[in-house]
């Protein structure tokens, strides 16, 4: 029997440097995966909440709508709303997803016809990137510096053709840690209106800053052309795969309709679990508690870095939050080889600049290190490996 795959099956592309297989390496020191560490995650909270809502509500096993669990709508819709990210949105402008990957699938399903043109800040995040491709969207990166995309770089390609929208990180960008400045933020904005096309803003750190919260959003400088994206992955667990839409209202019977054609609904036991953490007096705290983690072992990480590394082999980024450390190779080596033999040698796993392109070209000389769940230990003898690699000849 041959078992034909389809078109869009051949079609996805491979991520370009995976460590999966790696994952049991005992040797290996991880400076590769975007989750917070497991001693932070709040396991304790998530037990009192299950066991309560299954107590209290059994109800909440039945079949959920397409839409999700009403109580979780509400509760993401009071928090958006709270922290000033979407004010007075409602929950009927929700819809549950699984994490922001779902989210990114969702919005592929909706919008995406083959051959159409999607924008996206280069370098970012490449698993949301497979989730436009497998439904054949043409993929262009828009440069950034330091305070996000570049808006006249954006203007040109906006001129040349009306992509269907523009993805962007605003906040502790994934991979270069970096906050779009509010000016930023209004010139992409004015570009949206006067152009025609829509911004995605995915958000997943943006409760995670070091000290300020991040400027305005996209969404509530522009509701009108903005689709926002959230998940609990970075905030609760990624193991909880619980994310959200915030989606015009033209769009929600669709989108529903699409849900309700591909995976019904979601787990209504874990959103209505979730609706609970979110509500929890000390929700707020474990977060506080998870943001200031992060920034002790960012300073950590970049302590190790400065006393062992020299800034003409390498220099880094200096983000305001979240996970990720943007490093730039002076030593003339090519990234991807670099992390190649850095990985195979002295066993540290982190990716190259080129992974997180639209188009897997550029960023040759960066990398992405991420500080979020190593112990203190692992920390300092990864830049120790890493320092003597720099140090010996490639
Ligand atoms: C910017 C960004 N978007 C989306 C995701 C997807 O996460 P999840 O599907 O777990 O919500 C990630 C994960 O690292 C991310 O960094």
């Amino acid at each position: 029997m041959e078992f034909r795959l389809s078109q869009k099956a051949v079609h996805l592309r491979r991520c370009m440097m995976d460590a999966f297989h790696l994952r049991n390496a005992t040797d290996m020191i991880f400076f590769n995966a975007g989750q917070p560490a497991v001693s932070i995650l709040p396991a304790a909270m998530l037990r009192e909440v299950w066991d309560d809502m299954l107590t209290s509500e059994p109800q909440v096993l039945a079949y959920p709508s397409a839409r999700g669990d009403e109580e979780f709508l509400q509760a993401v819709a009071e928090r958006m709303d709270r922290l000033g990210v979407a004010p007075g949105v409602k929950s009927s402008q929700l819809i549950a997803t699984n994490g922001g990957t779902g989210a990114a699938d969702l919005l592929a399903q909706l919008f995406i016809d083959p051959n159409d043109l999607v924008l996206t800040e280069t370098p970012t995040f490449p698993e949301t990137l497979d989730c436009f491709y497998k439904d054949y969207a043409r993929l262009a990166g828009v440069p950034m510096d330091e305070d996000g995309p570049l808006p006249d770089e954006l203007e040109k390609l906006v001129k040349k053709e009306t992509p269907r929208f523009f993805y962007v990180i605003p906040n502790f960008q994934n991979p270069t840690g970096r906050c779009t400045s509010l000016e930023r933020r209004k010139a992409i904005v004015a570009l949206a209106r006067k152009y025609g096309f829509f911004i995605v803003e995915d958000d997943p750190y943006h409760e995670l800053s070091f000290d300020a919260a991040p400027p305005a959003s996209y969404y509530s400088l522009a509701p009108d052309c903005t689709i926002y994206m959230g998940s609990l992955s970075k905030t609760v667990a990624p193991g909880v795969r619980t994310g959200w839409l915030i989606l015009p209202e033209s769009v929600m019977e669709r989108a529903a309709m699409l849900q309700k054609a591909t995976v019904l609904s979601y787990p209504a036991v874990i959103h209505r679990a979730m609706a609970r953490l979110l509500r929890r007096p000390d929700f707020d705290a474990h977060v506080d508690e998870l943001r200031l983690d992060l920034k002790r072992r960012y300073e950590l990480l970049t302590k190790h870095l400065s006393a062992a590394v020299h800034p003409e082999q390498m220099t880094w980024e200096t983000p305001l939050g979240g996970m990720f450390l943007w490093c730039h190779l002076h030593t003339g080596e090519n990234a991807m080889d670099f992390a190649t033999r850095v990985r195979d040698k002295h066993r540290v796993a982190f990716f190259p600049g080129v992974c997180f392109t639209p188009d897997y070209t550029g960023e040759e000389h960066s990398v992405r290190f991420t500080f979020a769940r190593q112990t203190d230990e692992q920390l300092a003898e990864g830049v120790r490996r890493i320092a003597a690699a720099l140090n010996e000849k490639a």
